[in-house]
């Protein structure tokens, strides 16, 4: 395989360069971050230098080391929101062993790659924002902007500890955008990269969009007289929620690169920062491509009941399912035995289980 594959010497050598010289190679490393368990707090310790990041990012975190658990944690939520997220689907979120971290979808340009981008910009902001309010950094507490605010007609003010989601939402645009370009100056089309930006920008915006608003009340007994109320970043499972709905919404685009096959229903206009956009139509991922680093539906588990996109009929392409008959053991009948344990039988069930053909 890698003699063919590196048969023409020059392209051997075009290769080489473009890996080196590529910026998304380097840039997709840090999301493997996502992919690191997470350890007793000892291990978390690391350092700068031992972490997969560019030059470039590896300078930011020596600069503010403090922020690396909060990236950290940032990467494995988004890892893990998207997998949540696509758990039904034929695309399913899966990640690779290799530096590409998503493979082939990284870098495909399409609603996949778009929501990638989206989510873990999106958790970069969280798992930063998220830190800053738990410790005591300096640099980034709670934003105190809100305080003294409030209505006292109405009976609350702002207080406690709101997050400081701009501080966030700074770090992720300085250490995931190699070079801040203007992305609504798009009268050619976007590039990767500019699509890419595009899409982290709107995963930041996400976190902006969901915040929620919390309150606690004060007043003799219970009575609710005043109100302290603080803003935090929403569960990131309703940031998923949300993303992957934009991403049923996304937009397709020019490509720069492309201009003469650009159709009437691609936009030209810039767009605006809410919609994810891409500008490549995505394989059907029915069937194992491993050009394209499709991994196909084949094995998956479907549900013969369900009427979405994890029905066997279309998770399984049209092509049927294998039923198997898997033994399930549970405990039951549960008992609180005075005092003080619980006493449990084991309960087995035959189930059915379909997979893919
Ligand atoms: C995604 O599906 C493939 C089979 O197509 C399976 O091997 C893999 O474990 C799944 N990944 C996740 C994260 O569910
Ligand atoms: C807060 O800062 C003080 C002084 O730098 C340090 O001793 C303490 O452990 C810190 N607390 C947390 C929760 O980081
Ligand atoms: C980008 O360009 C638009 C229109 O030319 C302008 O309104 C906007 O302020 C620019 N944004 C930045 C960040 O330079
Ligand atoms: C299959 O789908 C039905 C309907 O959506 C749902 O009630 C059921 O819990 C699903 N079964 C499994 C095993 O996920």
């Amino acid at each position: 395989m890698e003699t063919r594959s590196c048969g023409v010497r020059h392209m051997c050598t075009l290769t080489l360069l473009l890996v080196s010289v590529c910026p998304l190679c380097c840039r997709a490393s840090w999301m493997r971050l996502g992919l690191t368990p997470t350890g007793p707090p000892e291990d978390q310790d690391q350092d700068c230098a031992d972490v997969p990041l560019s030059p470039r990012q590896k300078d930011l975190c020596r600069k503010k080391p403090f922020l690396l658990p909060g990236v950290q944690s940032g990467a494995r939520l988004a890892v893990s929101e998207c997998q949540s997220q696509f758990r039904h689907e034929r695309w399913n979120c899966s990640t690779t062993e290799d530096a590409s971290v998503f493979g082939h979808e990284l870098t495909s340009g399409t609603k996949e790659t778009a929501f990638i981008y989206a989510m873990m910009a999106a958790g970069l902001v969280h798992g930063v924002t998220r830190s800053c309010s738990q410790g005591n950094m300096t640099e980034c507490s709670c934003d105190t902007r809100l305080q003294g605010g409030g209505s006292q007609v109405e009976g609350w003010h702002w207080g406690g500890c709101s997050d400081h989601i701009q501080y966030g939402i700074w770090f992720s645009r300085k250490f995931i955008d190699n070079t801040v370009k203007n992305t609504s100056k798009t009268s050619g089309g976007y590039t990767l990269s500019t699509m890419n930006q595009h899409n982290s920008e709107t995963g930041r915006q996400a976190i902006v969009r969901t915040m929620a608003t919390h309150c606690r009340c004060h007043g003799v007994s219970g009575s609710c007289a005043v109100k302290t109320c603080w803003k935090t970043v929403a569960a990131f499972e309703h940031i998923g929620a949300y993303l992957k709905e934009r991403y049923e919404h996304s937009v397709q685009v020019s490509d720069r690169s492309r201009r003469k096959v650009r159709r009437k229903d691609q936009r030209r206009l810039p767009v605006d920062t809410h919609q994810l956009i891409f500008f490549n139509k995505s394989p059907n991922y029915c069937l194992a491509d491993r050009r394209r680093g499709v991994a196909g539906t084949r094995g998956r588990r479907c549900n013969r009941t369900s009427a979405g996109s994890d029905s066997c009929v279309l998770l399984c392409c049209g092509r049927g399912y294998n039923t198997h008959l898997v033994r399930h053991v549970q405990r039951c009948e549960c008992k609180f035995v005075w005092c003080c344990y619980v006493h449990c039988r084991r309960c087995e069930s035959m189930n059915d289980m379909h997979t893919c053909k």
